[in-house]
């Protein structure tokens, strides 16, 4: 079998736009409340992008952070992955927008469509990119805007509160040191609950791919069935949080960080409560930055590092659940 070379996260980095969007802000849009949206969800506030602003900008602001933090500049790297389920534009996905900006054109440029999962399938397309001897310098990102395609009327409002923009990336490169780095990164998915999670339109697999009809009826907004996700959620990030830690014969007890996706505060303390992790050990973002899909684990990530929470040798394990449904867990070595 072919030796595969150890892969380690030199650079982190994220990105939120500048705006404060706060739960009494919503309020004023559409019927609901800073307690509904607390209780629910611990969410207060959360960042959207200006007119002019994209996915792809905030994904390229975090980039450049995490290459700074490696020691690196964009033209050292040999591909790039994106993880979004906010693509600026049909086709073809911000990964090539984001190349486009970063000034390095001809490298391999991979966007990742797994929504809330997104940056954990990212991370394994890396992880496996520079592992194989492929490619030596990595850049995966998960990058959202999810702002522009919410719906701001009281219909929207039972997903619309949730969400925010933001990007976070990391770099990832091979490494001697065959003790530290990616120990172990796990997804799943489970097309059966598509629906359940979803943007209907607009889609080719409609004819015609959008109309007022259709506009009408709110189908280009997201649409979730929320119970029905909260309950995959809570049993599938403990599965496969504990299948990242029988695959490297770790336990809780090993782990000095979790970082869960941030969709709902009850979650992951729901979730830390089934694993019986303590809270100290645990990170959370989304207080202040919503639920921002792809992007959630890496700027908790982000967060930890530049905090000096992270220490040299930390076993990390992360853990996400979303649309699809996609779920996936991921265990490194600091
Ligand atoms: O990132 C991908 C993964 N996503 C998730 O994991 C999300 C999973 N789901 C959840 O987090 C929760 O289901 C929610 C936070 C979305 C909703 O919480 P819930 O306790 O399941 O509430 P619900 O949807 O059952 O709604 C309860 C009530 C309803 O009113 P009635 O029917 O009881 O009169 C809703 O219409 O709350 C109402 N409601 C709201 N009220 C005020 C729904 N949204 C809102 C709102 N403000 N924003």
């Amino acid at each position: 079998m072919q030796v595969m070379r150890k892969v380690r996260i030199t650079g982190t980095g994220m990105y939120v736009p500048p705006r404060v969007v706060t739960n009494h802000d919503l309020a004023e849009m559409m019927d609901t409340n800073d307690e509904w949206i607390q209780q629910r969800s611990g969410i207060r506030e959360r960042r959207y992008v200006d007119p002019g602003t994209g996915p792809v900008d905030l994904g390229v602001e975090a980039t450049n952070r995490a290459l700074e933090m490696a020691g690196l500049e964009a033209k050292d790297l040999d591909a790039i992955v994106v993880a979004t389920l906010s693509s600026e534009h049909e086709f073809p996905g911000n990964s090539c927008f984001m190349q486009a900006k970063l000034g390095i054109p001809e490298i391999p440029a991979m966007d990742v469509r797994c929504q809330c999962t997104g940056f954990l399938y990212a991370l394994q397309v890396g992880q496996l990119y520079v592992a194989s001897g492929i490619y030596d310098r990595v850049l995966v990102c998960g990058t959202e805007a999810h702002s522009p395609g919410l719906d701001f009327t009281t219909r929207g409002r039972a997903i619309t509160v949730l969400f925010g923009d933001g990007a976070g990336a990391v770099i990832l490169e091979a490494s001697d040191d065959h003790e530290r780095g990616i120990q172990s990164v796990h997804v799943h998915a489970d097309g059966t609950h598509a629906k359940k999670l979803w943007t209907d339109a607009p889609g080719l697999g409609h004819h015609p791919r959008i109309s007022h009809e259709m506009i009408d009826e709110g189908r280009h907004y997201p649409e979730m069935d929320g119970k029905f996700v909260f309950k995959h959620a809570v049993l599938r990030m403990p599965q496969v949080l504990q299948e990242a830690l029988d695959a490297n014969k770790a336990s809780i007890a090993d782990v000095d960080l979790f970082l869960f996706h941030q969709a709902n505060l009850r979650i992951n303390e729901y979730v830390a409560g089934a694993l019986e992790i303590p809270p100290e050990k645990t990170h959370n973002n989304m207080q202040v930055y919503g639920n921002c899909s792809a992007a959630s684990i890496p700027m908790c990530l982000d967060e930890c590092v530049r905090s000096g929470r992270v220490k040299d040798g930390d076993l990390i394990a992360m853990t996400g659940f979303g649309g699809g449904f996609t779920w996936g867990s991921a265990l490194l070595r600091w």
